[in-house]
């Protein structure tokens, strides 16, 4: 089967806020009219309002980069789903490995933040990766498993279809290293057949698994262009109009 592109940009902490809407300005833009692929943006959390506001009536989506996975309350300096929902985000990054290496979150609590996401009618964009020392100890394929099925615990067939996998390895992030598209392809292979060991084989059919690491012009056509390759999540190379909408324009 044949699933639609999407590609996303991750603008982690980056610009500011004449810089976010410069940005999506362009991006409106240089998109207006493509049907191409699915595209969506990820501002840090104080700007996505105005940039929603910036996108009303484009077909560029937005999310944010995180959120909490606890509906409300005294969590000082988190951010519900609700909220995230409140001010014009339409999904959430969850696991992403900054998060899961610096910031220490769990398996077990990126599993909570997609069922709060899912919860409050967000999608979401899953990460799973493996550091470049488990990919050296042959650890690949079990590390992205676990992080897979421990995400996806609870999440039904109807749910699934809100999802979406980036497979992310660590050590192709923001190194200039990507994972070359044969890497690429076989390690999404592999989690579609996880998933479809979780679901059946027709549900992970219909699941998009976007590559990211060090995505950028130059190496978009190839990895956009590999099997089971079927978007990117995108980090520096979405910071700068053209960089990004060339990636979007090389699938
Ligand atoms: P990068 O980041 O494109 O800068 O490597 C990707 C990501 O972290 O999502």
């Amino acid at each position: 089967m044949t699933r639609r592109a999407f590609i996303a940009g991750n603008w982690k902490m980056n610009l500011d806020r004449r810089g976010a809407l410069r940005l999506v300005a362009a991006l409106a833009e240089g998109l207006a009219g493509d049907e191409r692929c699915d595209v969506a943006v990820c501002p840090p959390f104080v700007y996505i309002d105005e940039v929603a506001r910036a996108l009303a009536g484009s077909k560029i989506r937005v999310g944010g980069q995180n959120l909490c996975d606890q509906p409300e309350g005294a969590f000082t300096g988190e951010i519900s789903a609700r909220m995230l929902r409140d001010v014009g985000a339409e999904l959430a990054i969850v696991g992403h490995s900054e998060r899961r290496h610096l910031f220490g979150e769990s398996d077990e609590l990126v599993r909570s933040k997609l069922r709060a996401a899912l919860d409050e009618g967000l999608d979401a964009i899953l990460c799973v990766g493996e550091t470049l020392d488990e990919r050296t100890a042959g650890q690949t394929e079990s590390v992205i498993a676990r992080q897979l099925t421990r995400g996806l615990e609870g999440v039904s067939d109807a749910e699934l279809e809100r999802v979406t996998i980036a497979y992310e390895p660590v050590w192709a992030i923001g190194t200039g290293q990507n994972a070359t598209p044969a890497e690429a392809s076989e390690a999404h292979a592999y989690l579609r057949g996880v998933l479809s060991g979780l679901y059946d084989d027709s549900s992970a059919e219909r699941v998009r698994i976007q590559y990211g690491g060090s995505v950028k012009p130059s190496n978009a056509a190839e990895l956009l262009g590999a099997r089971e390759v079927d978007g990117a999540l995108v980090g520096g190379a979405s910071l700068e109009p053209d960089s990004f909408l060339q990636i979007v324009r090389s699938r």
